[in-house]
C-alpha cells in the first residue's frame, strides 16, 4: 500500500473508475469446461475464482485441514472493502473454495490477521468440551479514516466451533484499542508455552508491537521492535521459534513485510533472527534479511497449529507487489498465492542465522513424467525440452559453479516471449529477467531484471524451479536464495533451454518433471 492509507484509497478509487466490474463467480460445473482455464490463470497456485485478493490471513491447521483465509473484495478486481475469503486444503496443494468467512461490520472492514486453535478453551468460546478456532484481525473503520482520527484501526476477534465454517464476532470488540497510531494492524497470535500466555504481534507503522493475554480477550502491551530512524511502513508480522538445523539451539524469528524498498523495488517480506522471552523480541535491527528476492512474495506468514509430529514451519505469501497488483492483466480475478513453503533455519559459515525456504514435499502429488537432462558440458544455449501440450514444470538442475560466465534457463513460447533465470558466476548472484516475458507494459515497475543475492561460497549452482502459467519460483541452492516472480506470457511457456552466455555450462545432474494442474 501507499504510505498513507488515504492516498492509497484515492488511487484505488481512481483505478476502480477504470475497472469497477463486479464479476460473478463461476461454478465448478461450468458446462464448457472453462473452469480455471482463463488466460494467465495459474494452475499450480491458489487464486480466488473471481475478483480481488491480497494477503493470506488466518492460516491455521485444524482437524486435517489447512485453512487459508485471505484479504478479499468480492465486488471488483481491484482492492475495496475487505472481507476474509476462505479455502481449505488437505495438503496445501489442492484447494476447496468456501464461502466468505468474515464480512465488514459496524466496526469496520476486515483487514489482515491470523487464527489459532484455542485447545484449552482459554477464551471460553468453546462448545461441548472442545476449544474453538479464534480469528484475530484488524477492524479498519472507514469513517474514522475519513475524519483523520488516527485511531481507525484496532484488533478484534471472532470464534468458530464448526471447523471455521461460520464465525461469531466477539461482542466486546475491539480487544486492542488504538492509542493514536494511524497504521496499527495485522495481528498474528501464537501460544507461548513458557509464559502460558497468548502473544500478539502486529505492525504499528514502522515497528511491531507485542502484547500478551491469558484468554485472547484481555491484552496487555509488552514491548516494541523496530529499526531506529527507519520510517518504512511495516505490515503483516509473524513471530515464532525455529530450531537451528543440526544443533540444539532455538532462535526466534520475526517476519515483517515492508511496504517499500524491497530488494528489487516495492513491497517484500523480510525477517530478523533473535530471542524472545515472552515479552520482548531482541534481535539485531541492523541485520534485516529478505525471505525472497523476487518481486512477488508479500505478507508471507506461517500456519498455526501444525502438529508437533510434523514439526515443519509452513508458510505462504501473496504472489504480487503493491506497485502493480491492481493493474496486472488478468481479467476476472487478481492475484494468486505463492506455493506453500517449508522454512528451516541454518547457522551459516559466517555464524549468521539464515532461513531457507523450499516448496512443501506434498507437491510431489502433482508430479507426472520426468525427463533426465544430459549431464555434460554445454558450450552453447541448448533446447532441453519442448512440447506445446505441456506447460507446467518442475525443473531441477545442478551445475558446477561457473567461474566467469552466466548460465541458467530460458523459458519461452512461440510468440517469442521468454523469461531467463540465470546465475552470474562473476557477480555471484541469481537473476530473473522478465523484460520480454509477454504482457509487461501495464506498469513501469513490472518489467526488468531482478537480482537474488548469495553471500555464501558455493561449488555448485542448484536451481529448482516451479513454472506455472503466470509465475516462476526459483529455489536456489536448497532454498538459500529464493525468487518469486509473476509474468504474463500471452501463451504459457512450453520450451525450455539451457542458457549459456559465453563460455560453457557444466551440468552435473538435471531433470524436468511435468506437473499436473490442481484445479
Ligand atoms: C498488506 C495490507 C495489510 C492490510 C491489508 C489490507 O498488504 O496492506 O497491512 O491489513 O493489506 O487489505
Amino acid at each position: 500500500m501507499k504510505n498513507s492509507l488515504i492516498l492509497f484509497c484515492c488511487s484505488l478509487l481512481f483505478i476502480a473508475c477504470v475497472d469497477n466490474s463486479s464479476i460473478p463467480v463461476d461454478v465448478k460445473t461450468a458446462p464448457d469446461n472453462s473452469y480455471y482455464k482463463e488466460q494467465y490463470r495459474n494452475q499450480l497456485h491458489f487464486s480466488p475464482e473471481a475478483n480481488w485478493m491480497n494477503d493470506p490471513n488466518g492460516m491455521v491447521f485444524y482437524e486435517g485441514e489447512y485453512h487459508l483465509f485471505y484479504q478479499y473484495y468480492p465486488d471488483s478486481t481491484v482492492w475495496g472493502p475487505m472481507h476474509w475469503g476462505h479455502a481449505v486444503s488437505p495438503d496445501m496443494v489442492s484447494w476447496e473454495h468456501l464461502p466468505i468467512a468474515l464480512y465488514p461490520d459496524s466496526l469496520g472492514l476486515i483487514f489482515s490477521g491470523s487464527a489459532v486453535y484455542d485447545a484449552e478453551n482459554t477464551s471460553g468460546f468453546g462448545e461441548k468440551g472442545k476449544g474453538p478456532l479464534i480469528a484475530i484481525f484488524t477492524h479498519h473503520d472507514m469513517a474514522g479514516e475519513k475524519a483523520q482520527t488516527k485511531t481507525f484501526q484496532y484488533q478484534s476477534i471472532a470464534y468458530s466451533n464448526d471447523k471455521g465454517r461460520t464465525w461469531t464476532k466477539y461482542a466486546d470488540n475491539p480487544v486492542v484499542s488504538n492509542p493514536g497510531i494511524k497504521d496499527f494492524r495485522d495481528p498474528k497470535v501464537i501460544w507461548h508455552a513458557e509464559s502460558e500466555k497468548w502473544i500478539m504481534v502486529f505492525a504499528a507503522y514502522d515497528k511491531v508491537r507485542i502484547y500478551n493475554s491469558p484468554n485472547l480477550k484481555d491484552w496487555t502491551y509488552q514491548s516494541e521492535f523496530g529499526i531506529p530512524g527507519d520510517k518504512r511502513l511495516w505490515e503483516c508480522p509473524d513471530l515464532f521459534p525455529m530450531k537451528v538445523e543440526g544443533t540444539d539451539l532455538t532462535k526466534w524469528v520475526l517476519i515483517t513485510s515492508i511496504q517499500k524498498e524491497g530488494p528489487n523495488g516495492g513491497t517484500a517480506t523480510s525477517y530478523f533472527v533473535g530471542g524472545f522471552d515472552g515479552k520482548e523480541f531482541k534481535g539485531d535491527f541492523k541485520n534485516q534479511k529478505w525471505l525472497d528476492y523476487g518481486k512477488d512474495n508479500y505478507a508471507l506468514v506461517t500456519w498455526a497449529n501444525v502438529p508437533k509430529e510434523d514439526g515443519r514451519i509452513l508458510a505462504l505469501g501473496w504472489m504480487s507487489n503493491w506497485q502493480y497488483a491492481q493493474i496486472v492483466p488478468s481479467k476476472k480475478w487478481r492475484s494468486a498465492m505463492t506455493l506453500a513453503r517449508s522454512l528451516t533455519l541454518h547457522k551459516e559459515k559466517n555464524n549468521d542465522f539464515k532461513i531457507r525456504s523450499m516448496p512443501v514435499k506434498e507437491l510431489a502429488k502433482i508430479e507426472g513424467k520426468s525427463h533426465t537432462v544430459d549431464a555434460k558440458v554445454y558450450n552453447e544455449t541448448t533446447e532441453i525440452y519442448s512440447s506445446a501440450a505441456q506447460t507446467l514444470f518442475k525443473i531441477n538442475l545442478s551445475f558446477k559453479k561457473p567461474a566467469s560466465n552466466t548460465i541458467g534457463i530460458r523459458l519461452s513460447n512461440d510468440a517469442s516471449e521468454y523469461v531467463d533465470i540465470e546465475f552470474d558466476g562473476v557477480a555471484n548472484r541469481f537473476a530473473i529477467n522478465r523484460e520480454k516475458s509477454g504482457k509487461v507494459d501495464f506498469s513501469a515497475d513490472f518489467p526488468g531484471i531482478h537480482f537474488g543475492e548469495v553471500d555464501y561460497e558455493q561449488e555448485t549452482v542448484d536451481m529448482l524451479l516451479y513454472v506455472d502459467h503466470a509465475s516462476v519460483e526459483l529455489f536456489a541452492d536448497q532454498g538459500q536464495c529464493v525468487m518469486t516472480e509473476i509474468c504474463f506470457p500471452t501463451k504459457p511457456f512450453s520450451k525450455i533451454e539451457l542458457l549459456v552466455k559465453k563460455g560453457s555450462a557444466e551440468l552435473i545432474s538435471g531433470s524436468i518433471t511435468e506437473l499436473k494442474g490442481i484445479w
